[in-house]
């Protein structure tokens, strides 16, 4: 197995932020880069206070919450993962971004380093293909919130190296999380089950069988699910929450997955969930007002 103790992430997002958190709080050293240093310093609020969340619950002590945050360092350069172990691709939810970026990325690399890609649904071998290394490339897909959730998928492209596996598991248990295998087919398993069931909570409410709250108490008190399927599509991402479905319809050509208009909608409109401010809820006030 490849000895992994520095790790880069590229993408300050939700998911990058909680990715470098928990790599950090396991002991490795982390590096988050971005091109948008704002996107940076914002991340750094978010894992200071998810760290402090977990200082006040009595998770982890104050000084390990310190040690953590010492262990991640900032980047706005690519050149700068250059000595990583491994790379964490965590940008958006596009293909041509993410092999532009994988690409760029393995001219600095060193090239030994190993690379994987958060992709909630884009096929790994694809990606891999991108890249200058794609034996040692893989999928490692983070659940949000990451320090919260327990889950990795673990998904290996045609090219993935044994070694490259062993290792991806390896670091999945490190981290102290569980993980699934999936082989590498759209979506994986959680979002190929999860945003079908999304995309249906939405045409339930664009064809007017219920109100947002309708259908999100339904699906909370009605089967113990901790967020209704609405404002869990906020809290991922209306765009997010697209671009999934849109890679089930085409690469399983079944019209079963056809994105609700609705969400379109929504997404032509900005209206992209908590992260914008508005979704299928409005977020302006303390407590969340549903829209429809
Ligand atoms: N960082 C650290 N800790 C956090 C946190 C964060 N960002 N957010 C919440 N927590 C902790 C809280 O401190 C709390 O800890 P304790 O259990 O020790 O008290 C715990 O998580 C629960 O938090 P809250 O009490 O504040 O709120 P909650 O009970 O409403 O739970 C939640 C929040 C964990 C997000 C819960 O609502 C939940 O599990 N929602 C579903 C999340 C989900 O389905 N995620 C997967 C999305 S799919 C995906 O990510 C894949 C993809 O590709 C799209």
């Amino acid at each position: 197995m490849v000895d992994i103790r520095k790790v880069g992430i590229i993408g300050a997002g939700q998911m990058g932020n909680g990715i470098a958190h928990v790599f950090a709080l396991a002991g490795f050293n982390a590096v988050l880069n971005d091109i948008n240093d704002e996107q940076i310093d914002k991340a750094f609020s978010v894992i200071e206070q998810n760290l402090a969340r977990q200082v006040a619950k009595d998770k982890i002590s104050a000084e390990d919450a310190q040690a953590t945050l010492g262990r991640i360092g900032r980047s706005n350069q690519i050149n700068d993962l250059a000595d990583c172990h491994m790379v964490i691709e965590a940008a958006t939810e596009n293909i041509d971004l993410k092999k532009k970026i994988l690409a760029d990325l393995c001219m600095a690399l060193n090239k030994d380093a190993l690379v994987a890609t958060n992709t909630s649904s884009i096929s790994i071998t694809a990606l891999a293909s991108s890249t200058d290394r794609p034996d040692k490339f893989i999928g490692l897909h983070f659940m949000n919130p990451v320090p919260v959730m327990q889950l990795v998928e673990v998904i290996r492209g045609i090219a993935t190296s044994r070694e490259t596996f062993e290792t991806g598991k390896a670091l999945v248990t490190q981290l102290g999380k569980t993980m699934a295998v999936s082989e590498d087919f759209p979506a994986f398993i959680v979002n190929r089950i999860l945003m079908p069931m999304i995309n249906e909570a939405i045409f339930t409410l664009y064809e007017g069988v219920g109100t947002v709250s309708a259908i999100d108490t339904g699906m909370k008190l009605g089967t113990n699910h901790p967020m209704g399927p609405l404002e869990l599509a906020d809290f991922i991402g209306l765009d997010t929450c697209l671009s999934i479905m849109q890679v089930l319809y085409e690469g399983l050509s079944d019209s079963k997955y056809r994105p609700c208009p609705l969400l379109i909608k929504y997404v032509e409109a900005g209206w992209l969930g908590r992260k914008t401010g508005r979704g299928f809820y409005d977020y302006a006030g303390d407590v969340p007002v549903a829209t429809r």
